[in-house]
């Protein structure tokens, strides 16, 4: 056996100890907790044996409160690159058993390193985020390490898509940069994220609150929405990751992946026709109209729990790679409200920066009446969906199912907004308000002297209905290009994303418009 040279031994130690991070005992307690190590975190997400990490022999320069002697290669973070399903994505891991993941002046400098890459290069970052946030020893310079990470996430938003995981503590201000990212991801019951632990809580209003009900997995996916998607364990998060890469571009100057399906273009679903219930107060789930028109039924759901009123998600038609929104007529009548709002204008606002078309099903009642929603600001948030879907230059595919109602006909991608094809069904009813609430304002008086006030009213519904509640009035006006039998509507989207393959549309020259946030 040939000796090896002792410098090449040398860096083996090297790179042996740097692969130790904070050393057997803390993997092992990570591990009973059911927890992954940084690495064996990235090797599920990346393509076997595509990573490269740099900077494996980083250490802080912090002196004081006893740093010199804790200096462990690496610092904390996991850094590198490799691909998913080929195609190049960077990547940072926060390593918990390092100092807790906290991030100090190197640490930062690491992650900022490979932001810079990613951005330069053109290519997706993903972070994995497990840490107790800024290290304390280190003071200032960990705050601006965070500030200039912070800046990174800025700078690369729409020009690079970018994700965090979240699987482990996520606190102060660390939760700023998964927050200016495009999705977070949590894994339920080990990952958490707040501004102020439940200590400080306790302090300053004196609700007793746990790690979990403050900032917990569910709690972000349900009633902040911080949370794009929630999954069980690790292995779950970081599979969901690689899959809904598969609709990405790499950046913002590249078209998203065309991938052969195997689901016929042509394709009609007579089920479909029997969708809309007759009755339109009845309702019925809108994820199964998306999922009979998408290719293979597959249809990847974002904020799944967040303002279940409206649905958004990933899926393909024909093989391009599409943004779905979707009004739900199943949760409160598919009606807008403030979070439902803001759902759908983020991710229409994603999809255009990446250049993914937009299809939208509407069946909207209007917007959500009431103190609540108008004291809270329904207005501004009503406002932020108008300006996504008005700004956007991406190709527009509407389809109305039912009802488009009010200000909602006009947010929900029409015509007057560009959209570039709205198909309306038989059953669309287009007009400013439904049938009961017309026939109170127009017929009062008569209503108020009919001798027989409800039958006065059904008669005056039933006409109005006749009038008003289709879409032929709509279509008179060329406002809806066609109405379409439902089963038609694969094949109508399909071919419209063929003939819109080259669309070009610009906004005016500005610095950048002023979304009312
Ligand atoms: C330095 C830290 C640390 C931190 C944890 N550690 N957080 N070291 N700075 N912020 C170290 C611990 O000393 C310990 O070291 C190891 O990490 C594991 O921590 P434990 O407490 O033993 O783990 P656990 O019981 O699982 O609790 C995890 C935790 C807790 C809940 C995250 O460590 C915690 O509360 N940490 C402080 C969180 C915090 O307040 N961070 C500052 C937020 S303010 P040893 O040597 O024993 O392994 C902030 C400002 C950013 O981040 C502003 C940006 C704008």
């Amino acid at each position: 056996m040939s000796e090896v040279d002792p410098k090449i031994q040398r860096l083996r130690e090297l790179r042996a100890q740097a692969l130790q991070g904070g050393g057997p005992e803390r993997i092992e307690k990570r591990r009973q907790q059911g927890k992954l190590t940084a690495r064996e975190r990235l090797d599920l997400l990346l393509d076997k044996g595509s990573f490269r990490e740099i900077d494996m022999f980083v250490t802080h320069r912090a002196t004081g409160f006893g740093m010199e002697k804790r200096k462990y290669l690496g610092d904390g973070v996991v850094t590198g690159w490799g691909t998913i399903e080929g195609r190049l994505v960077y990547v940072f891991s926060q390593d918990f058993t390092v100092m807790g993941g906290s991030l100090g002046e190197a640490h930062a400098a690491k992650i900022v390193k490979i932001m810079d890459m990613a951005l330069k290069n053109g290519a997706p970052i993903i972070g994995i985020n497990d840490s107790g946030g800024a290290r304390v020893q280190e003071g200032v310079d960990s705050l601006g390490g965070y500030a200039e990470i912070f800046l990174r996430n800025t700078l690369a938003s729409g020009v690079i898509p970018q994700i965090s995981l979240i699987m482990g503590p996520s606190a102060g201000g660390a939760v700023y940069s998964p927050a200016l990212t495009d999705f977070v991801f949590m894994v339920r019951g080990s990952s958490y994220m707040f501004v102020t632990g439940p200590q400080v809580v306790k302090a300053v209003t004196h609700e007793d609150v746990t790690f979990e009900e403050l900032g917990g997995a569910d709690v972000h996916a349900s009633k902040s929405g911080v949370a794009h998607l929630v999954a069980d364990t690790e292995a779950e998060v970081l599979y969901l990751t690689r899959k809904l890469l598969g609709y990405f571009p790499q950046n913002n100057m590249e078209d998203p992946p065309f991938v052969q399906t195997g689901d016929d273009p042509l394709r009609q679903d007579p089920e479909l026709d029997r969708i809309v219930p007759h009755d339109p107060a009845k309702p019925y789930d809108i994820r199964e109209v998306i999922t009979r028109v998408v290719d293979n039924g597959e249809f990847f759901e974002i904020h799944e729990q967040f303002a279940p009123n409206i649905v958004v998600g990933f899926a393909r038609l024909g093989g391009y790679s599409v943004g779905i929104v979707a009004n739900q007529p199943a949760v409160l009548a598919g009606v807008l409200d403030i979070h439902a709002s803001e759902k759908a204008a983020r991710f229409i606002r994603f999809c255009d920066a990446f250049n993914i078309p937009v299809v939208t099903f509407v069946d909207v009642p209007g917007f959500m009446p009431g103190t609540a929603q108008e004291h809270g600001g329904i207005i501004r948030a009503g406002a932020k969906l108008l300006y996504a879907y008005c700004e956007a230059t991406v190709p527009k595919l509407t389809v109305i199912t039912r009802k488009a109602y009010g200000g909602a006909y006009d947010v929900m991608s029409s015509k007057h907004i560009r959209g570039d094809l709205n198909l309306a069904w038989p059953t669309a009813e287009i007009a400013v308000m439904g049938p009961d609430g017309a026939v109170n304002i127009i017929f009062r008086k008569e209503l108020a002297t009919a001798e027989d006030p409800d039958a006065k009213k059904q008669e005056l519904v039933e006409m109005y209905r006749r009038e008003f509640a289709h879409p032929y009035r709509a279509a008179a006006r060329g406002y809806i290009d066609d109405v379409i039998e439902p089963r038609e509507t694969r094949p109508r989207l399909i071919n419209a994303l063929q003939m819109l393959a080259n669309k070009r549309d610009l906004n005016p020259p500005k610095k950048h418009g002023n979304i009312p946030l």
